[in-house]
């Protein structure tokens, strides 16, 4: 059988040889539990602040500022359901968009339902949020604004620097889920100025169950697990040695190589939407420059379900995506679709290509051919 090609990096990524060799030690030879005071309990101590110390150094935070949870849903209710507690007495209004990540909307349909009011941005037809637009749905009595800093179906980044200064030129608690964008563009919390940020280490080339939620000193929601009183009371259960180590060593790791990884990325990218926009009735989705370095999204005219594309894509060893991997079985329209302006029955063509530093160049032509000719026999078939 032919190798796979894994053009799916959005939903998960291989964890790296470096980050895999880190976390070995702490499945056996290593597994004390970091909260026994003894020598052993200790050793697991020391490796969860050393990965404390090279994670936060990674997207600019202090040591005492990042927090490891369980990936970028436990992040995302954290930092919502946190706010809204800490702030409620001041109001209960939240801002959000209609392309979050469902960690983010379920969670605020949650609160709506407990008589939070939200208001979800509908952005333009790339994907976007404007400053003005932001700034004219603050209200007295918004406590929290959760925007993603970059969008995971069609690649997006959104100005996450300008609308947390609209954010804060209000007062207003301003949290982004990075978990698309931490280890795949530059991310410096202090430079963004936000207050609350959600990663996950499976996206870049870490383990699953693992991630963090930074938080600006003093600004860290109350505990969302308590129990044990683990990472100083706010976050409580056994740590995940091995996921905590092996995400900071995929982190420190992505980081090094960020510059060389993004042009890397990129090239094959734009090659790969030169070469499928040319198919008759395909268009790209999101924004066509402010996009994430390994994300081309399309959709296609004469294609009723993605499904079809991707199935046929599988069969021929290829990994790819409509969309969200929650949602992958789904025949639905993909929601960031449908609020970009696309009707339903196009936003059900979409197909999600991601890449990573382990994709090669005869890969991408590979990818371009089998494409070609699947959406073409599709079309052919109907
Ligand atoms: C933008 C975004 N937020 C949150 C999540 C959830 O992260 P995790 O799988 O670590 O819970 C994902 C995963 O696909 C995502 O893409």
């Amino acid at each position: 059988m032919n190798k796979i090609i894994y053009a799916d990096n959005s939903a998960t990524t291989a964890v790296s040889e470096k980050a895999a060799a880190a976390m070995m030690p702490y499945f056996r030879e290593h597994f004390g539990n970091p909260s026994a005071i003894y020598g052993y309990g200790q050793e697991a101590k020391k490796a969860i602040e050393d990965a404390r110390r090279k994670a936060a150094k990674s997207i600019g935070a202090l040591n005492n500022e990042l927090f490891f949870t369980s990936g970028g849903t436990e992040s995302d209710n954290w930092a919502i359901y946190g706010v809204c507690e800490s702030k409620a007495k001041k109001g209960n209004h939240i801002i959000s968009t209609a392309i979050e990540h469902t960690a983010v909307l379920r969670t605020l349909e949650k609160l709506q339902t407990q008589g939070f009011d939200i208001t979800l941005l509908e952005p333009d037809v790339y994907g976007q949020i404007t400053e003005e637009q932001l700034e004219k749905n603050i209200r007295p009595d918004t406590i929290l604004i959760s925007i993603m800093t970059a969008n995971n179906v069609v690649g997006t980044i959104l100005p996450i620097k300008k609308l947390c200064g609209v954010a804060h030129k209000h007062g207003v608690t301003f949290h982004t889920d990075a978990v698309q964008a931490v280890g795949h563009i530059p991310i410096n919390v202090r430079d963004l100025g936000i207050d609350l940020l959600s990663m996950s280490a499976h996206k870049f080339h870490g383990p699953k169950g693992a991630g963090g939620l930074f938080a600006k000193l003093q600004a860290a929601p109350p505990p969302y697990l308590t129990g044990g009183g683990q990472e100083k009371g706010y976050r409580s259960g056994t740590e995940n040695v091995p996921g905590i180590v092996g995400m900071a060593a995929a982190i420190e790791e992505a980081t090094e190589k960020l510059s060389d990884n993004m042009k890397k990325i990129t090239a094959y990218r734009d090659k790969l939407i030169e070469h499928i926009c040319t198919i008759p009735g395909t268009y790209l989705t999101g924004d066509p420059v402010h996009r994430l370095p390994g994300l081309a999204s399309f959709v296609f005219e004469g294609i009723k379900e993605s499904v079809f594309l991707i199935n046929r894509l599988n069969d021929a060893g290829i990994c790819a995506s409509s969309g969200s991997a929650c949602s992958a079985s789904s025949k639905e329209a993909p929601h960031v679709l449908t609020a970009l302006g696309y009707d339903k029955k196009c936003a059900r063509s979409a197909l999600r290509i991601s890449l990573s530093e382990f994709n090669t160049e005869e890969e991408i032509d590979i990818l371009i051919h089998k494409i070609t000719y699947i959406v073409a026999e599709l079309r052919h078939e109907k």
